[in-house]
């Protein structure tokens, strides 16, 4: 099974990330699990809280540097190019890393005020990151969050097209129309909250499916966004679990893979979920 994803300047990305939102108490702990299970991929923003003791589980597990990819993010809300470059200096810090695999904009609008026009901004805090990029401080650059028309303003205005998009993607909410966007100006897709933090795995579908290929509800869902071409996220504070969500080797027929590709509407999404273009 491929193991990586290229991004088109060339950096390789471990093609399974362990994400650590909403893990504040414990985040050492499910870090250092995620990386003995064989995770080299963490990802982490500003926001989470949880910085120091994502860097001090990676600093911990004497695994090298170069082995691992971590992503942490610029806070929603931060839209000038100074304050960017500072706040990027101070996740470094908490990290306690001399470099960043990948910094993303967190998303195009701040969380309190989802949807409003912020684009001059999002201009501002992406030259920063070019800035930051060019200085070799970065290895890749993104966004998250962002639909069409706000990735088209940061090209726009730099020619810098971003390396990843990081999006609301699982299964009932395969972001088409955004992904093949995305496909098109090879800005790989990261899949966040491929489990809908939770909500599919009781979905009668997606139940019965997990059961013919004797897997977990869990394995399927993050199984189906890797054979979507997209970068799954899995988050998780149980090690049977992190064990669980890491562990792939299977496959899903084209038939069942076209099913729950058809799958819609199976719990009510929020608004933020589905990003409008
Ligand atoms: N860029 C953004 O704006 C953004 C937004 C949301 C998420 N993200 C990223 O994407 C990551 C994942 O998204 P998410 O945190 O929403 O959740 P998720 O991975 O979709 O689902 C996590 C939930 O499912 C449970 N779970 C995980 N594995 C399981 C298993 N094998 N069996 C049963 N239950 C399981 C977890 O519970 P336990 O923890 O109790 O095991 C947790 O409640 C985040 O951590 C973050 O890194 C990014």
């Amino acid at each position: 099974m491929k193991t990586t994803f290229t991004l088109y300047n060339q950096v390789k990305i471990p093609n399974v990330g362990f994400g650590t939102w909403q893990i504040t108490e414990g985040a050492y702990e499910s870090v250092k699990y995620a990386l003995k299970t064989g995770y080299r991929h963490i990802d982490t923003a500003e926001a989470y809280g949880n910085e120091k003791e994502v860097g001090k589980a990676v600093k911990d597990s004497r695994i090298a540097r170069s082995d691992i990819f971590l992503t942490t993010k610029l806070p929603s809300h931060i839209k000038t190019y100074d304050e960017t470059i500072k706040h990027f200096h101070e996740s470094l810090e908490r990290l306690d890393m001399e470099y960043i695999d990948l910094y993303l904009i967190h998303a195009p609008w701040p969380w309190s005020d989802q949807g409003s026009d912020h684009t001059a901004g999002n201009i501002e805090a992406w030259k920063a990151m070019i800035h930051l990029y060019e200085k070799g401080l970065i290895r890749s650059i993104g966004v998250s969050n962002f639909g069409i028309k706000d990735i088209e303003a940061l090209i726009r205005a730099t020619n810098f097209i971003p390396h990843v998009n990081q999006i609301p993607l699982f299964i009932s909410v395969p972001q088409n129309e955004l992904r093949a966007y995305c496909t098109s100006k090879n800005i790989l897709v990261e899949a966040y909250s491929p489990l809908a933090t939770g909500k599919l795995l009781k979905v009668d579908a997606i139940v019965k499916m997990a059961e013919k290929y004797q897997v977990t509800p869990a394995q399927l869902c993050i199984k189906f966004c890797l054979d979507l071409g997209t970068l799954p996220l899995p988050k998780s504070t149980h090690e049977e679990r992190i064990r669980n969500n890491f562990d792939l080797n299977f496959k899903i027929s084209e038939s069942d893979f076209n099913d729950l590709l058809g799958l819609k509407d199976v719990f009510k999404t929020h608004l933020n979920e589905r990003i409008t273009n």
